[in-house]
C-alpha cells in the first residue's frame, strides 16, 4: 500500500468568474521513505499540493488515501492527530512563536499531543540535538540566524517522530551555505526512513532529490525518478 495515493484531485478556490483552479485533475502516489521535489513556477499550485498532502486543506473532488485512509471520510480530531503525530511540517517562514526559546518552541506540538513534562522536554532536547542546536536552546527566534531558526523548525518537526515530513521552500529566506546545511539535515533524516516531500523553486537542488514531480497551471507535467 503506498503511503500516500492521491487520485484526481481538483481544487477550486473561490467561485464563478474569481475561481481558481489551482489543482486540475492531480493523481499522484508516493511510496514509503521517497525523497520528492515538487517544482513549478510562482502560482502553479505546489503550496496547494503540499496543503492537500498535510491534510491542511481539503479537495473539492477526487480522493485522498493516506496510509490507505480515505482523507474525507475522517473527521477533523482525526485529521488533526494525523497532523500532530504522522507530519512534519516545515515552513519558508520557520513559523516560530517569537515568544518561546527553541526548546519550548519544540516543545509545543508535544505540549498538544499530551505528552507529560520532563518526557516531552527530553524528548525536545534530542530532537535539538540532532540539528545541532544544543547551544541554543533556551535562545529566542530573534536571537538565531535564519539558518538556526529553520533548525529549530526542523527539530520541532522531528519531536512527535513523524514518518514525513512536508517542507515548503525550506530553503526559501536562506542563504546558500545554510540552505545546503537544511538539505543535509533533510537527507540524513530520508537516509533514516523518513520520508520527505520539499518544495523548492530552485532547481539545483531539486536536482538533488530521488524524484522530480513539476507543476505547471495546476497539473502534473512530469514526474521524474533518478534512481
Ligand atoms: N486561499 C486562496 N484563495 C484564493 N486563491 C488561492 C488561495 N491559495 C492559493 N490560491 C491561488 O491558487 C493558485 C495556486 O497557488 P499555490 O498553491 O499557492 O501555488 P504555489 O505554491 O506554486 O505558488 C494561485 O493562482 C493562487 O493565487
Ligand atoms: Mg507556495
Amino acid at each position: 500500500m503506498p503511503l500516500m495515493e492521491l487520485k484526481n484531485i481538483c481544487r477550486i478556490y473561490g467561485n464563478g468568474e474569481n475561481a481558481v483552479h489551482a489543482l486540475k485533475n492531480v493523481s499522484l502516489t508516493v511510496q514509503r521513505g521517497e525523497f520528492a521535489a515538487i517544482v513549478g513556477a510562482s502560482g502553479s499550485g505546489k503550496s496547494t499540493l503540499m496543503n492537500t498532502l498535510g491534510c491542511l486543506d481539503k479537495q473539492n473532488s477526487g480522493e485522498y488515501f493516506l496510509n490507505g485512509k480515505n482523507v474525507s471520510e475522517l473527521s477533523e480530531s482525526e485529521l488533526a492527530a494525523i497532523r500532530n503525530r504522522d507530519i512534519g511540517f516545515i515552513f519558508q517562514n520557520f513559523s516560530l512563536i517569537p515568544g518561546l526559546t527553541a526548546l519550548e518552541n519544540v516543545e509545543l506540538p508535544l505540549v498538544y499531543g499530551g505528552t507529560r513534562k520532563n518526557i516531552r522536554r527530553r524528548i525536545a532536547i534530542h530532537a535539538l540535538e540532532k540539528v545541532s542546536l544544543q547551544n541554543k536552546m533556551n535562545s529566542f527566534p530573534s536571537e538565531m540566524s535564519g539558518g538556526q531558526q529553520q533548525r529549530t523548525a526542523i527539530a520541532r518537526a522531528l519531536a512527535a517522530d513523524p514518518s514525513m515530513i512536508l517542507a515548503d521552500e525550506p530553503t526559501g529566506s536562506l542563504d546558500s551555505k545554510n540552505s545546503s546545511e537544511i538539505m543535509r539535515i533533510l537527507y540524513d533524516l530520508n537516509s533514516q526512513g523518513k520520508t520527505i516531500i520539499m518544495i523548492t523553486h530552485d532547481n539545483s537542488l531539486a536536482a538533488q532529490a530521488a524524484r522530480i514531480i513539476r507543476l505547471s497551471d495546476g497539473k502534473i507535467i512530469s514526474d521524474s525518478k533518478t534512481v
